[in-house]
């Protein structure tokens, strides 16, 4: 079978992003790498993209040029990855759904609810294939932790706790490093800083584990380095459709902490533990029994986890194979397969509305705020 065309924009060299969508598309075999605009530099993105083996009359200079270039191809993308900062994501998004391409865009995948939500009418008027990266959700073990969810093996979620808190930003003499200082600059970052880089990574593993959709919230964020104008801690409580109760810590001053994301999700009968630096393992406890380690790659696993496990019991799997996993989801997608577990537009809306309704919330001194747009209320 030919392999599926896909390109890139965004992820150019340096990028801390671009080589985990490299690995993982490239992973499986599904795809070759045809196309991209790599860098806001145009002439780096075209050299980078040669080096990287991507024919010369396919090696754009941006965005722009790239659509044009490949819309009328015969041969012409089956995907495009969006890995460019935040604020770019919405208007390059819309334009390659409009003119029918798939797409999987980085989180979060627009700065505003009504973006969001033109993304979701846009992707759904086009027929075309719209994911987001929430690349944690497509861990074997986390999609284990959701099929026994599914399955009732702990029961009702009457809780859900999660983190994810690092140090990397907590030397307030590095604040000024442009690399940092950006993250903090409402006028390159948005309305949030930690919430919206990090955060809603939890907020959505949250609801993909316990099959749920949060519906309001309290937070409490703070500048912890008083030079910042956005948040870099945020405690955020809240309340799902399903009634659950949820608590989320993020931070990006939490040193000592490397990259400090896990989830506990308690049920009626049991509960489930998973932690992104041991990704392999997923901690079960069932009422009144022994605390159980379920291995990626064990037999017995539900098929969600087995099919997405690449190598045996033990032999570690990370991050960029979690990557490759929504690859692999995407290309059965394109293939005409249905894949339950792709992160949706909706879901991207869904986190954008809980960005901004948190925000509002903490300005309010915590005040209980609606957590889902407009659209989903
Ligand atoms: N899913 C995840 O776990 C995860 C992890 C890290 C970053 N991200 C997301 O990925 C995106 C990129 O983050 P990063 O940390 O790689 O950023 P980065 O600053 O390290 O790299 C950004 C890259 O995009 C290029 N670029 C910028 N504007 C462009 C444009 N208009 N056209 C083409 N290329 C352009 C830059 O030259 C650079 O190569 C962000 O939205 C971020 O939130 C997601």
């Amino acid at each position: 079978m030919a392999k599926l065309k896909w390109g890139m924009i965004g992820g150019g060299e340096g990028s801390q992003i671009g080589p985990a969508h490299r690995l993982g598309a490239l992973a499986d075999g599904m795809f070759e790498f045809a196309a991209g605009a790599l860098d806001h530099r145009p002439d780096a993105g075209r050299k980078y993209a040669q080096r990287l083996g991507i024919a010369a009359d396919r090696a754009y200079g941006d965005w722009q040029e790239m659509l044009a270039g490949e819309k009328d191809r015969e041969d012409r993308i089956d995907l495009v990855t969006i890995a460019t900062p935040n604020s770019t994501h919405f208007e390059i998004t819309k334009a390659f759904l409009e003119a029918g391409f798939n797409v999987l865009c980085e989180k979060p995948m627009t700065m505003t609810v009504e973006e969001g939500e033109e993304i979701v009418r846009v992707a759904e008027a086009s027929g075309t294939i719209c994911a987001v990266n929430y690349c944690y959700s497509a861990y074997p073990m986390v999609r284990q932790a959701r099929a026994m969810v599914r399955a009732g093996d702990i029961g009702k979620v009457r809780l859900v706790v999660t983190n994810f808190s690092h140090g990397h930003h907590g030397d307030a003499t590095d604040a000024d490093n442009p690399r940092v200082r950006w993250r903090y600059d409402p006028a390159m970052a948005g309305v949030s800083g930690q919430f919206a880089d990090c955060g809603i990574h939890a907020l959505h593993m949250a609801c993909f584990i316990s099959d749920d959709e949060v519906k309001s919230l309290s937070a409490d964020m703070a500048s912890t380095i008083s030079s910042r104008e956005l948040e870099d801690d945020a405690m955020v409580n809240f309340r799902t459709e399903g009634g659950a109760v949820g608590r989320l810590w993020t931070s990006s001053v939490a040193i000592g902490r490397q990259h400090g994301f896990d989830i506990q999700v308690f049920g009626e009968t049991g509960g489930l533990r998973w932690a992104s630096e041991q990704p392999n393992q997923l901690i079960y406890t069932p009422v009144g029994g022994r605390t159980q380690i379920i291995e990626k790659g064990e037999g017995g696993l539900h098929d969600e986890a087995q099919r997405l496990s690449r190598v045996a019991i033990a032999h570690p799997e990370g991050f960029p194979l979690a990557v490759a996993n929504i690859y692999c989801d995407l290309a059965d997608a394109i293939l005409g397969k249905v894949r339950d577990g792709l992160p949706t537009p909706s879901d991207g809306v869904r986190s954008i509305a809980a960005v901004h309704a948190a925000v509002a919330s903490s300005k309010a001194d915590g005040a209980w705020t609606d957590a889902r747009p407009p659209m989903f209320r």
